[in-house]
């Protein structure tokens, strides 16, 4: 991973600017602290600007791009849960019925494969594929129905010097999602401050387990808490006809990663319940059992995921730990011009 010095002045700029937990549109692109070290995967036609990540905010947020007019990206992408849904499998514009977990949209910046399976190359593959899939976007009626509003036509002008089309909405999605950056949590404060003090004996506990005896950091690599690879620990393998995530033609194209998923973020997972790629486990606690007792027996699972044999104590702690992941980005609603 290569690092460069450019955040530094964005970093200096935010802290003298970032009153009162208010997002000013000079903050929409503020890096939290925590995620200094990782650089965005960001596509070289579409260089990210607080003008397109504001208007990419109101696009998330308004129904106008969907085909029946009534549903927006934030349907099952909600701020309050870090833009989950809180159901297990969620029900598209079209009624028809998903088969997968709405993921969280935190940090989604630095996947270079996106979606559970890895079938979306970048940012902007996977917005189009959404809008089309998701709400039945028809990007050409949309565009034209962006053009009706002035306050649009003016945002465009400014962000892309033209008017609304498929690419300058999927472009300004996509450049949104970008600053969806979750940091600046309980665990990024204690390791800044030379775990001194701060994260509690229980999460202090729980931090060393995941980082030792647990395993849990193979896989769940810091600073994002995924390792951005996929693995079989055997979720939904049970079902007649599994779903095969990874190693289907369209995403890995690759039999070995049968079952396979992408590692999910633990940033945040306090607020992401129900949990795995198909939502069947409800609370946190059953969720971090199931990894720290080796996931599920099937002929694909991954050999890194073995019995802990923890003790019910530990698996609190684990929990305690992932509790203090929860980060704290400032957020501020859009208005989403009428
Ligand atoms: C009806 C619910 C629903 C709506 C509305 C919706 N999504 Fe999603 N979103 C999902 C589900 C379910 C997945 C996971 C699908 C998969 O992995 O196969 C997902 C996955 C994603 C991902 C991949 C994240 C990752 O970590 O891999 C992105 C990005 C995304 N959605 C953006 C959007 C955008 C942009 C819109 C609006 C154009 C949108 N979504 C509308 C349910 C929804
Ligand atoms: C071999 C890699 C690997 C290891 C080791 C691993 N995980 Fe995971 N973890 C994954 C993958 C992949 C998923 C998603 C699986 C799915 O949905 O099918 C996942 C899912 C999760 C989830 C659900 C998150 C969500 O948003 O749905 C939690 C919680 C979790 N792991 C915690 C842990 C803990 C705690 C440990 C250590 C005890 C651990 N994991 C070890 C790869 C791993």
């Amino acid at each position: 991973m290569h690092r460069t010095l450019t955040w530094i002045p964005l970093a200096l700029f935010a802290a003298c600017s970032s009153d009162a937990g208010a997002t000013a549109s000079s903050d929409i692109l503020r890096r939290p602290p925590g995620l200094e070290g990782v650089e965005l995967v960001t596509a070289a036609d579409n260089p990210l600007t607080a003008a397109k990540a504001e208007l990419g905010k109101q696009l998330f947020f308004d129904p106008r791009l969907s085909g029946s007019g009534t549903m927006a990206c934030a349907a099952c992408h909600l701020p309050e849960k870090a833009f989950t849904d809180g159901k297990a499998l969620s029900v598209r514009d079209d009624g028809k019925a998903n088969t997968r977990n709405s993921p969280t949209m935190h940090n989604v910046g630095y996947l270079e494969r996106l979606y559970w399976d890895g079938r979306a190359q970048g940012l902007e593959a996977n917005v189009l594929a959404a809008w089309k899939a998701q709400i039945a976007g028809k990007p050409e009626e949309a565009a034209a129905r962006l053009q009706t509003v002035e306050a649009y036509r003016k945002s465009f002008q400014a962000a892309f010097g033209t008017g609304p089309s498929e690419t300058t909405i999927v472009q300004a999605l996509a450049s949104f999602l970008r600053t969806l950056r979750s940091g600046d949590s309980a665990y990024d404060r204690w390791l800044a401050g030379g775990k001194k003090d701060g994260l509690g004996e229980a999460a202090t506990r729980g931090y060393d387990l995941f980082m030792g005896k647990a395993g849990c950091v193979v896989c769940h690599t810091p600073p994002l808490f995924t390792n951005r690879q996929f693995h079989n620990v055997g979720v939904g393998m049970q079902a007649e006809s599994p779903d095969v995530g990874a190693a289907a033609a369209n995403a890995l194209n690759d039999p070995a990663k049968t079952g396979a998923f992408k590692t999910p973020t633990l940033r945040d997972v306090a607020r992401t319940a129900p949990y795995f790629h198909d939502g069947s486990v409800a609370t946190l606690r059953e969720a971090v059992q199931r990894m720290a007792s080796g996931g599920l027996a099937n002929p694909h699972k991954d050999p890194l995921l073995v019995d802990r044999g923890l003790s019910d104590a530990e698996i609190d702690q684990l929990v305690a730990f992932l509790e203090t992941l929860t980060g704290s980005q400032p957020w501020a609603p859009p208005v989403v011009p009428q």
